[in-house]
């Protein structure tokens, strides 16, 4: 694509993805490249600017990742971070040495006042140090434009070649005023003009697809949650009919869900492909019968979706391309899984599957976050309800009735979750009708589960033993950790009464205040 980029060169940092994503917050297109790349590529790429990120090497090592000194000498400003720093110190003639104490956390930095990468900072600003070694020497034209009480180099500069270098990590927001650092060196000092918008990945990425896949036949397993149906919306723009998208039903999905994909993706949809609309609600309620361990019925439904999207693929025959809907933090999550405790089988990432006849998979959204991945949604004309939906796990409304799941449950729940959202929204757009924005206690997740306990009341003159229904909501940044939202107890009053009014098996309702931990978002 014509269009000016700055070039992320990656040296193994965890953080890498989180600078080109604050690249584009700045209206700047990137792309990552490996440090091996060869400096013709990268000349050819004619970037308007080069950053070097962290990594987890020392950088005097034998064998660690390097640069040559002609990358400085491209007459393109350069960016150091972290490691990339050090190496840039390194190769042009400064030195890095470990030091006694690792510095990490937050740490106060002071910074040298009227610089241009600095523009808009304040003397004294905290930001996020993670190193063991420090800059002891900087290369022969640099000068100190930030420090700390232990680090003499926080960062340096040499305007006179374009070379910047900042020992702390600007991209992780523990930085105060990080993204305001990365936007003086791409929009300041390289001098993007900032016109890149997501509508330009949409293109890049439609384009860069239709190449790879050429006239060959792909494959999407389409859930109807974000991902899956921002990728389907892209390949759709690329190959249309090429594109085959199973959606399965598999009876566990939210009320109405069904329908809805299939009035977005289906015949009558905006999008050009070949919809199968898979009602397996039976087969899984049979499977389920009887099943109360939780992890019993995850496997169970994991597996039952991988023999119906088996017999759909044999139906189609061979394919080219298997799609994946993967965002760049399932990668993260499948890379690290390894190290973790399994506290839920989770996520389908990471092993590909071996049922279906392909040749490769393509994943448009893998350098992709969330937020991203909703924005190029809305780009691609897909609906905010389905754009906008919330988080919902694979085993759908299997793992939110606790227990041995039958269609009447999934009833119970379904309605129940639909008044829940209903009120909720209704709530949300009353309190923004009235102060213009959105309650502080709105939830990032929310809804009904089913509870496995009967309890008696009275419904008219009539003793009733039926269902208790658990409401949850929560408060969450990353869903790793998570707090009961504070939702305004009239509001709760209002659900309560017309959940067992209105649903008929059940005649309590409880909220749930556990946070995560020590609780989970979902009751299994
Ligand atoms: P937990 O219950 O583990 O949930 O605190 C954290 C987030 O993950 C979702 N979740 C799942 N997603 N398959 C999924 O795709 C699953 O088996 C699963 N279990 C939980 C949950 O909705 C929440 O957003």
């Amino acid at each position: 694509m014509d269009q000016e980029k700055v070039l992320v060169i990656d040296f193994g940092g965890q953080y890498n993805q989180l600078v080109a994503r604050r690249v584009r917050e700045c209206n700047v297109y990137c792309e990552i490249y490996s440090y091996k790349t060869p400096l013709e590529k990268i000349k050819a790429m004619n970037p308007k600017g080069i950053i070097l990120t962290g990594g987890p090497n020392s950088c005097y090592e034998e064998g660690a990742p390097t640069a040559s000194k002609e990358l400085f000498e491209l007459g393109v400003p350069v960016l150091g971070l972290c490691y990339g720093a050090q190496l840039m110190q390194l190769v042009l003639g400064g030195n890095v040495e470990r030091a006694a104490n690792r510095e990490y956390g937050k740490t106060d930095v002071i910074f040298k006042q009227g610089t241009k990468l600095f523009e808009g900072i304040a003397e004294h600003n905290t930001c996020w140090m993670s190193h063991f070694d420090y800059i002891s020497k900087m290369a022969p034209g640099f000068e100190v434009i930030a420090h700390t009480d232990n680090c003499p180099v926080a960062a340096c500069q040499n305007t006179e070649a374009n070379l910047y270098a900042i020992q702390f990590h600007p991209e992780v927001l523990h930085t105060q005023n990080g993204t305001a650092m990365l936007y003086n060196f791409v929009r300041g000092i390289c001098g993007c003009a900032g016109t890149w918008r997501m509508d330009a990945f949409v293109e890049s990425t439609v384009k860069a697809l239709r190449e790879k896949i050429g006239d060959g036949k792909v494959l999407l397993a389409l859930s109807g949650g974000v991902d899956s149906s921002v990728a389907a919306g892209l390949l759709s723009k690329a190959i249309g009919n090429q594109l085959t998208c199973v959606f399965v039903d598999h009876g566990l999905l939210r009320k109405n869900e069904g329908d809805e994909v299939e009035a977005v993706f289906g015949k009558s949809g905006r999008f050009d492909l070949n919809f199968i609309r898979v009602n397996a609600q039976d087969r899984y309620y049979s499977k389920l019968e009887g099943v109360s361990e939780p992890e019993r019925k995850r496997k169970i439904i994991g597996e039952e979706f991988i023999r119906v999207f088996e017999e759909e693929a044999k139906k189609i025959g061979k394919v080219d391309f298997l799609a994946q809907g993967t965002i760049y933090p399932d990668v993260v999550e499948s890379g690290l899984g390894g190290e973790s405790a399994v506290i839920k089988s989770h996520h389908n990432v990471g092993g590909l599957p071996d049922y279906v006849d392909f040749k490769e998979i393509v994943e448009p959204l893998r350098d992709l976050f969330k937020d991203e991945v909703r924005k190029a949604g809305l780009e691609l004309g897909i609906p905010e309800k389905l754009v906008f939906r919330q988080p919902f796990p694979g085993p759908g409304l299997g793992i939110r009735i606790v227990g041995e799941v039958t269609a009447e449950k999934v009833r119970m729940v379904q309605d129940a979750d639909y008044i829940y959202r209903e009120e909720i929204d209704k709530a949300v757009e009353e309190y923004k009708k009235a102060k213009g924005e959105n309650p502080s206690w709105l939830p990032n997740q929310y809804f009904a589960a089913l509870t496995n306990m009967r309890s008696v009341g009275v419904m008219g003159d009539e003793r009733t033993y039926d269902y208790a229904v658990a409401l949850r909501a929560v408060n969450t940044v990353d869903f790793m950790t998570a707090e009961a939202a504070e939702i305004p107890f009239a509001v709760l009053q209002t659900i309560m009464s017309r959940i067992i009014n209105e649903v008929r098996g059940v005649n309590r309702v409880f909220y749930d205040l556990t946070s995560k931990p020590p609780g989970t978002i979902e009751l299994e």
